[in-house]
């Protein structure tokens, strides 16, 4: 009921024409899943006051965090719908409309977080954002969250085969599928808001997260093991709605544009700050057992992974294939 009410509340907000020309007020609604303590939910917050300070009020970004508009499953829709104006979904759920963006979900993809702004600024992030005109939407800049880790319950992780017979949460994305599968772990697809319930009554064991997605959402109160894995990467890609933009004056694209740019890089210096703070009040609480993989563990790891490789390029093509191997040199 409290999302219903939301809604209405959001939708006497809608944006028409001539609220520009009358000079009025422009709303951009911004809907996204995490908790307004994430890197994600600071920037998006950042992002409004910003937004505010550089066109003089004259555009607003209001912010609805915690999937209390949208949760994974209809964010994309909402957005190409003009239901809302701008959301940022982990470019692992962009996967299952743009099969590009599987090339971010490969295990192991970046050795250093120096490998993830390559990647978000070049070659690769130009390709994917160019990829989103396809779907008639705008993508503007991708934002850094962090690692992906392992939380799960039974057994704690440590060789491959310790995944057999555990069942986890992913993201939509045929990659993530893919390896699980690879270490013989079954899957189901999950948004967001319904992972902890979904721990908490075991219909999955396990999930793989970023530390402040796990703190922020307290799995740590339905899982037993936190495996430092590092195993991928998880970030957003910030998209707005197409025909929005475009009517936007050059002006006010101009202040969001700086608005967001220095977003982007606030939320890029900060995001391993965030997860580092998380981190320590995760072993303060004390709630579950912590373990860093072994380097050996970890070459096991990443050797039972790399039958995703081969399907991913299946999937994509060897062109953005190259590119992810040319990071890793
Ligand atoms: C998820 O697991 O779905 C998240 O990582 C969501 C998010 O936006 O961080």
């Amino acid at each position: 009921f409290f999302s219903l009410d939301l809604r209405e509340l959001a939708s006497s907000y809608e944006y028409d024409d001539e609220q520009q020309t009358l000079n009025s007020k422009i709303v951009i609604r911004f809907s996204h899943v995490a908790a307004e303590n994430s890197p994600k939910g600071r920037a998006a917050r950042r992002f409004a006051d910003l937004v505010h300070e550089r066109t003089n009020g004259k555009v607003s970004v209001e912010v609805y965090p915690n999937s209390i508009l949208y949760h994974d499953q209809n964010q994309w829709q909402a957005l190409k719908e003009g239901k809302v104006e701008m959301i940022a979904p982990t470019t692992s759920k962009v996967a299952q409309h743009i099969p590009s963006f599987q090339v971010l979900d490969l295990p192991y993809a970046f050795p250093n977080h120096e490998a993830v702004d390559e990647a978000y600024k070049g070659e690769i992030g130009q390709a994917l954002l160019e990829d989103l005109e396809k779907e008639h939407v705008k993508g503007l800049t991708f934002w850094h969250n962090g690692y992906k880790q392992i939380t799960n319950n039974k057994l704690p992780l440590g060789t491959p085969e310790d995944f057999y017979r555990l069942h986890f949460r992913t993201m939509p994305s045929p990659v993530l599928e893919s390896q699980f599968q690879a270490v013989h772990a079954s899957t189901s697809t999950l948004p967001f808001n319904k992972t902890y319930e979904n721990l908490e009554v075991e219909f999955i064991n396990g999930q793989e997260n970023t530390i402040s997605n796990i703190y922020t959402k307290k799995f740590y109160e339905v899982q037993d093991y936190l495996t430092l894995s590092n195993h991928g990467y998880l970030g957003y890609v910030v998209i707005v709605n197409e025909d929005f933009w475009d009517g936007l004056s050059p002006e006010i694209l101009d202040a969001i544009n700086q608005a967001l740019s220095e977003t982007t890089e606030w939320v890029r210096r900060h995001s391993i700050e965030i997860n580092d703070q998380h981190m320590r009040n995760l072993r303060r609480l004390n709630q579950m057992t912590i373990q860093t993989l072994s380097p050996i563990q970890r070459a096991e790891w990443k050797q039972a992974f790399k039958p995703v490789y081969k399907e991913t390029e299946e999937r994509i093509g060897e062109e953005l294939m190259d590119k992810i191997y040319k990071l890793q040199d």
